[in-house]
């Protein structure tokens, strides 16, 4: 298992135009191995305060966007439409559903993480 804790940042602010808001998480605190586990895209169990949420989460260089070899941790919660910034989360990786994809097109990077939203309604958190 997975999972990194810390607070949450403001990313590109590229996430709300593609209609998925995420969560940038800090990855301040680690609990497993990253070396041994995939990169991609993970049905997540994200606790914020008290609550437990599920969501879908990327972590990866975002290479539709980046050239850089900068790791991010983000994760879209289907529903929730709160500010989440400055609050510590911790972010459980589950499932791996995917690996990254650069994309050649915006439009088809928002059709796979819908596809991705979709595909983790099935799985219990
Ligand atoms: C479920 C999910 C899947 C994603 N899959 C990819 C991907 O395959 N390729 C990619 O370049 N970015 C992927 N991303 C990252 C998006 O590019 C990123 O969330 C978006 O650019 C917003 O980033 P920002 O918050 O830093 O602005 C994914 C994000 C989510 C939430």
């Amino acid at each position: 298992m997975l999972a990194f804790e810390g607070l949450v940042v403001r990313g590109d602010g590229r996430g709300k135009e593609l209609g998925f808001p995420t969560a940038n998480v800090q990855m301040e605190k680690q609990v497993g191995d990253l070396e041994g586990s995939a990169l991609g895209v993970y049905v997540a169990r994200v606790e914020i305060g008290g609550d437990v949420k599920k969501g879908v989460a990327n972590i990866g260089k975002k290479p539709t966007f980046n050239r850089s070899d900068t790791l991010s941790l983000e994760v879209h919660i289907p529903g929730f439409t709160g500010d989440l910034y400055g609050q510590k989360v911790k972010v459980e990786l589950l499932k791996h559903l995917r690996e990254e994809v650069a994309f050649s097109s915006v439009n088809e990077l928002k059709k796979q993480i819908s596809a991705d939203v979709k595909r983790a309604t099935q799985y219990k958190i």
